[in-house]
């Protein structure tokens, strides 16, 4: 018999986004960038495009309908080496809110998009000798 997909519950999305963005705000170096790009007032909106976007990733329910590279290539202050405190948090998040496997397959989906996010704002083919 075919074994069910791991099922993460709208509400432990919730959690998951709510939990690690009060976390990046804190942040010393990120904090600044996301006070930067969204301000007070768009707090709102941006928890729950990230909750769309989770939403999407981990339940393929097809909620977010955003383009994340070309939003990120307009982030002022964005580097390569930030991806790795915003993953550190992440992971951190997600091991507080889901039971091992499933935290270990939300953070490998957060691994991908993050490296394809690298790639596709970082990498300069020129650079290559
Ligand atoms: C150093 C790493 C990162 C930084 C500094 C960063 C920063 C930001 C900022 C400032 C925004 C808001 C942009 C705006 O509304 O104008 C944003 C949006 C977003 N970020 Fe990131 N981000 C990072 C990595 C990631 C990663 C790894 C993911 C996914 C796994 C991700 C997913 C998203 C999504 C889905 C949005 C919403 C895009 C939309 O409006 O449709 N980000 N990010």
């Amino acid at each position: 018999m075919a074994v069910p997909p791991p099922q993460f519950t709208d509400d432990e999305i919730d959690r998951l986004v709510e939990t690690f963005y009060a976390r990046i705000r804190r942040h010393h170096r990120l904090g600044p960038i996301f006070e930067g790009a969204i301000g007070e007032d768009g707090w709102p909106h941006h928890l729950a495009t990230l909750k769309d976007f989770w939403s999407s990733v981990l339940n393929t329910t097809g909620r977010y309908k955003g383009q994340p590279m070309i939003v990120h290539q307009s982030v002022e202050g964005i580097t390569e080496g930030l991806f790795t405190p915003w993953l550190n948090l992440f992971h951190q998040t997600a091991v507080e809110i889901f039971d091992a496997p499933r935290a270990a397959i939300v953070g490998q989906k957060a691994e991908r998009i993050a490296a394809s996010l690298k790639l596709g704002l970082f990498f300069k083919p020129d650079a290559i000798a």
